[in-house]
């Protein structure tokens, strides 16, 4: 068999555990990156060679530099390690013409208009939504629809630019202040809620791991009020989990996955207790939720994704790796230190500890949820005390 080929590209420095695996696969790695992330810790060992370009969202520049690199290396397959690399991935895809997901599926896992718009039709509970292209389409919705609603970009992440919006006179003002961005937006119904994430590999259509969290408090509140980030393993028998094994099952079914990863968000409406479907991804969860789940179930979500793929490309079938149930939870802050001491943080169940620059953060895992639990509240309640440190939002990531 000719050797695997693949190219993993990456416009924020993540995904090394997928480098490492496609390497212990026997493929042949390149890495795509920007000249600013050259000098980040890429797992270099794995990396048969690593390029470097100015701009990576200049996509006409990646199609002409993909295609020289092609001419002497037959790539068999580019991979979208980061959530901003998910579109320009599927341009290369479609002019070279290699398989997977192309530019009008991957907006179904990057797009949040068209993700609703094709979740809906398929009979997924998701919040009220409207496009906001047309004047009588917006009156007609915030007659239909009672506020708060929420004005999000179809295509940002990290809860980046989404506004809370208490009425249409507010609405008519952001949309003055938004000029031609206006229609890269979208407006549905604000549902007050616990948010949960659901992170899945899947295979043939068919969800082969799938792996629950709760997170503390919403990721908005953090975003507007600050706060402690955290997230923790639900047990798989709750009424949570059950429920939202369904609705993660239903939609991936609905956005027409094949085969890949996903990191899928849900809010659990507090007046009606039923999940809405918010948001999914084609990619690995970010902020170290895959380490939360390695430690949680011994499957990380990155090197599975890279033997899955790796798997597809030469036509063999894939098994996922065998899994445990244990309960971990992640915390994470900015800190107020620019190397904060976590020293006194050292009950057994810490797995592992952050060590990036102007953060806090930990992992705890155990045998039990009570345990997880009860270290989560006192380790919330400690790192507000000796970390937390309130920054200004950003608009944009990139
Ligand atoms: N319809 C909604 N109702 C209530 N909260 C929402 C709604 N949409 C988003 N949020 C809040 O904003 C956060 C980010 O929204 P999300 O759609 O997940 O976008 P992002 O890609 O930026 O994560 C969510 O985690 C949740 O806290
Ligand atoms: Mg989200």
């Amino acid at each position: 068999m000719s050797q695997t080929t693949v190219l993993c590209m990456a416009s924020y420095f993540k995904g090394e555990a997928f480098m490492r695996q496609a390497k212990l696969e026997g493929a042949k790695v390149f890495l795509l990156t920007e000249e600013k992330l050259a000098h980040e810790k890429w797992p270099r060992e794995s990396l048969d060679e690593v390029f470097l370009m100015p701009d990576m969202t200049k996509v006409q520049d990646l199609i002409h530099a993909i295609s020289y690199l092609f001419r002497a290396n037959k790539i068999d397959q580019i991979i979208a390690l980061d959530e901003y690399d998910v579109e320009n991935v599927a341009t290369l895809r479609e002019h070279l013409r290699l398989p997977g997901m192309g530019q009008s599926h991957t907006r179904y896992f990057r797009d949040k208009l068209a993700m609703r718009m094709r979740a809906s039709a398929n009979g997924i509970r998701v919040p009220n939504f409207t496009s906001v292209f047309n004047y009588d389409t917006i009156r007609d919705y915030m007659g239909k629809t009672p506020a708060p609603w929420v004005l999000k970009p179809r295509t940002e992440a990290s809860t980046m630019g989404i506004k809370k919006i208490n009425n249409s006179e507010e609405l008519w003002r952001w949309f003055d202040q938004l000029g031609d961005q206006q229609s890269s937006f979208l407006l549905e119904q604000f549902i007050p809620g616990d948010v949960f994430h659901v992170d899945s590999l899947v295979w043939d259509g068919k969800i082969v791991f799938s792996s629950s969290q709760k997170y503390g408090k919403p990721p908005l509140s953090i975003y507007h009020d600050g706060g402690i980030f955290t997230t923790q393993t639900l047990d798989p028998k709750s009424k949570d989990a059950l429920a939202l094994k369904a609705i993660n099952a239903a939609m991936v079914k609905s956005q027409g996955m094949e085969r890949g990863v996903t990191h899928a968000e849900f809010i659990k409406g507090h007046v009606d207790g039923e999940m809405y479907f918010l948001e999914v991804a084609a990619r690995v969860g970010g902020a170290n939720i895959s380490d939360l789940i390695e430690q949680a179930t011994g499957v990380n979500p990155w090197a599975e994704w890279a033997r899955l793929e790796i798997a597809t490309i030469r036509g063999e079938t894939y098994k996922v790796k065998k899994s445990f149930q244990k309960y971990g939870g992640l915390i994470n802050t900015l800190a107020k230190q620019e190397h904060p001491d976590m020293s006194s943080y050292n009950d057994p169940e810490v797995v592992w500890k952050s060590d990036k620059k102007d953060h806090a953060g930990l992992i705890v895992v155990s045998d039990t949820i009570e345990r997880t639990n009860e270290l989560m509240d006192s380790y919330v309640e400690r790192f507000s005390n000796d970390f937390l440190a309130v920054a200004t939002p950003k608009e944009s990531a990139h």
